[in-house]
Order: structure tokens, then C-alpha cells, then sequence
């Protein structure tokens, strides 16, 4: 099937005081229609601003340079901020973690709603508000009529939640960004808004990009997970097949401490030492090296590239020990 988004070599960089930063080297990502992307990393590996990127929102001093990313026929890394804004919520959209942030304290939720409708499409308010109010029900927030006369800090956490999740839907947009959509919220409505975006997925076929830093907590959202380390791709596969058997050092270290997806133990190896990479002071070769236990010699000098795994079809992983964790008992 044709992908909805289609990402090629991204990379974007900071120019700060000290130097250089390229947060994100080369991730190329192709994203079906009403698939789930899962793109998977500790933090500072470069998820975020890879959605901002592609969402033209990256903050000050960040800069692409290079890489491409097809929406449709559209170069996102090209277009002007007036095309983009254009874009934005209507085609692509995103919900970020922190739901009070990202809410206007002042305005009630119903005149953040029907501003969003309004803006792209006009139209009386009177029905901008009668979306407003489907939407809401459709995220399961109980009594919409209140949510809509309320303003955020009247909300709970998970309430907050859902209407950005309504907010981001009320367009139909064709791909959806969750960027940590959860990770402000108590574990049992953590599940409840993953089991709802699921369902909106299902229900309108949006495609989704899942950024968590918790590999267990997304893996049965998402059909294909992406793993970044210091801003590259080190490992791409289907969930199960990754759960079944990662490919890469610093997967089977993310799955170390997690449960499996069939409820049975993860494989005897301790959960990954050291620190996260400090970009400012990248490792020379694979940067994962430091932290690696199959490190070898050339590991500290060569990068090694995200390459297809001979046999196994569709999977990638930029290891040079591929074989060792190939043959490795899983
Ligand atoms: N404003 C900034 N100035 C300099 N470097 C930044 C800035 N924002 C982010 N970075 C760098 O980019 C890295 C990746 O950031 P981010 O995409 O937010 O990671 P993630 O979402 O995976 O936690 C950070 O670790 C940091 O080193
Ligand atoms: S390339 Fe070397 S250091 Fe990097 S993950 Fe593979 S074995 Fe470890
Ligand atoms: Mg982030």
C-alpha cells in the first residue's frame, strides 16, 4: 500500500555555544494509511523533534538539514509556514504530553474547539460547536456539555487528555503524532488513552506515530516499532517479531526489564548499564558502544549502518554482531 507519509533522512541539527548538535542523524520512517508507528527511545533520542520537524514546529535554533518527508505529493521539509499551518490539524496532527500546557488557560474548551474548526474551515459557530460537542463524546468524555463550558484547570489529567486527543481528531487529520500522550498520567488511564486512540485509529483509519520512552507500554498499540538511540534508527520490525527476538543490543536492553507480549520472561539479560548518550559528546563509531555488552574493536571506530537482516525479510538493525544476536538463544 502506498504510505501516508513517507520520511527519508532527517536530519535536524542545533548550533549551539559549544559546538554543533545533530539530534537527529538520518531516520527514515514509511508510515501505511491507519497504520501504527511506534518510535521508541530513551529521552533525548530525537523523537520528539523528529515530529516536529516533519510538523514544522521545531523550536528556535533548530534547523533541518537534510532529508525529505512525502505527504502525498508534498515535500513537508520545503513547504512555507502558511502551507504548513494550512496542513496542521486539518491533515497532520499532534498531542503532546503535558495536556495543561498545551491548553489555553483563559478560553473555554469549547472556544479552543470551535476555533480550530473555524480556522480551517469557517463556517457559523453554532456548528463549529455541534462538532465540538460529537467530538467529545466520541473521546468518552461524560458529560460533554460541562467539559465544553469548562476552562482546562477544571479538568483532570486524563479529561485534559481526551479533549486534545478531540481537539487533534476534529479534522480528521490523515496522521496523527502522540507524543508521550500518557506519560503525565496515573498507569490505569495511561491504558484507557492508548485503548482510545486505537479505536479512533480503527474507526476514521488515521495513522498514528506513537513516541513513547516505554517500549512494553506501547508495543500491542503499534504494528511496526522503531528504536532510536543518540538520534539514529538502530533497529526497525514488526512489534511481535521485535518482542520475539530484537536484533539489536540496545532493544534487548529495553526489553530486559519489560514483560513480553505472550506474558512470558523477557530473556536473562540485565537491563542496559550506563547512561543515555550525551550528544555533545557523541561515541565515535556506534554510539551505543559505551553501553554495549558484544561490543568489539571496530565498534568504537565505525558507524555501523541500518541495514535488512539476511532472512528475515522486512527487519533492520544497524549492529555489526546482527549474526551473534541472530544465533544468540532467544
Ligand atoms: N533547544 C535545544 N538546544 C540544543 N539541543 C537541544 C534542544 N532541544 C533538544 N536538543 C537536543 O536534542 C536531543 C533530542 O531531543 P528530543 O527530540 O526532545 O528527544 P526525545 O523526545 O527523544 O526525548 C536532546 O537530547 C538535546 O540534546
Ligand atoms: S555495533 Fe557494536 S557497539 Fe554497536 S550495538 Fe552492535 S555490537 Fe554493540
Ligand atoms: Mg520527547
Amino acid at each position: 500500500m502506498k504510505s501516508v507519509l513517507s520520511v527519508l533522512d532527517l536530519t535536524v541539527e542545533f548550533d549551539t555555544p559549544a559546538g554543533r548538535v545533530r539530534a537527529v542523524d538520518g531516520v527514515s520512517f514509511e508510515l501505511a494509511p491507519g497504520e501504527t508507528l511506534a518510535l521508541v527511545g530513551e529521552s533525548g533520542s530525537g523523537k520528539t523533534l523528529t515530529a516536529l520537524a516533519l510538523l514544522g514546529l521545531l523550536p528556535h535554533g533548530a534547523r533541518v538539514s537534510t532529508g525529505r518527508a512525502f505527504f502525498g505529493e508534498q515535500n513537508l521539509l520545503r513547504l512555507s509556514e502558511r502551507e504548513l499551518r494550512k496542513l496542521r490539524g486539518r491533515a497532520l496532527a499532534i498531542v503532546f504530553q503535558d495536556p495543561l500546557g498545551a491548553l489555553h488557560p483563559m478560553l473555554t474548551i469549547e472556544r479552543q474547539l470551535t476555533e480550530v474548526i473555524q480556522a480551517h474551515e469557517g463556517g457559523p459557530r453554532r456548528a463549529a460547536r455541534a462538532r465540538a460537542l460529537v467530538a467529545l463524546e466520541e473521546v468518552g468524555l461524560a458529560e460533554p456539555e460541562r467539559v465544553l463550558g469548562s476552562h482546562a484547570h477544571e479538568l483532570s489529567g486524563g479529561m485534559r487528555q481526551r479533549v486534545l486527543i478531540a481537539m487533534a481528531i476534529l479534522l480528521r487529520p490523515a496522521v496523527l503524532f502522540a507524543d508521550e500522550p500518557t506519560s503525565a498520567l496515573d498507569v490505569t488511564v495511561q491504558v484507557q488513552v492508548l485503548a482510545l486512540l486505537a479505536e479512533l485509529q480503527r474507526r476514521h483509519g488515521i495513522a498514528i506515530v506513537l513516541i513513547s520512552h516505554d517500549l512494553a507500554r506501547v508495543a500491542e498499540f503499534a504494528e511496526r516499532v522503531q528504536v532510536l538511540y543518540a538520534g539514529r534508527t538502530v533497529e526497525v520490525a514488526r512489534t511481535r517479531e521485535l518482542f520475539a527476538r530484537p536484533l539489536h543490543p540496545y532493544t534487548r536492553g529495553l526489553l530486559a526489564s519489560a514483560p513480553r507480549l505472550d506474558g512470558a520472561l523477557a530473556f536473562p539479560l540485565p537491563s542496559i548499564q550506563g547512561q543515555p548518550s550525551d550528544l555533545m559528546q557523541r561515541p565515535a563509531g556506534c554510539a551505543f558502544h559505551p553501553r554495549c555488552a558484544l561490543v568489539q574493536a571496530g565498534c568504537k571506530t565505525r558507524v555501523p549502518e541500518l541495514a535488512q537482516v539476511r532472512g528475515l525479510g522486512e527487519r533492520r538493525s544497524a549492529c555489526f554482531e546482527v549474526q551473534t544476536l541472530l544465533e544468540a538463544k532467544p
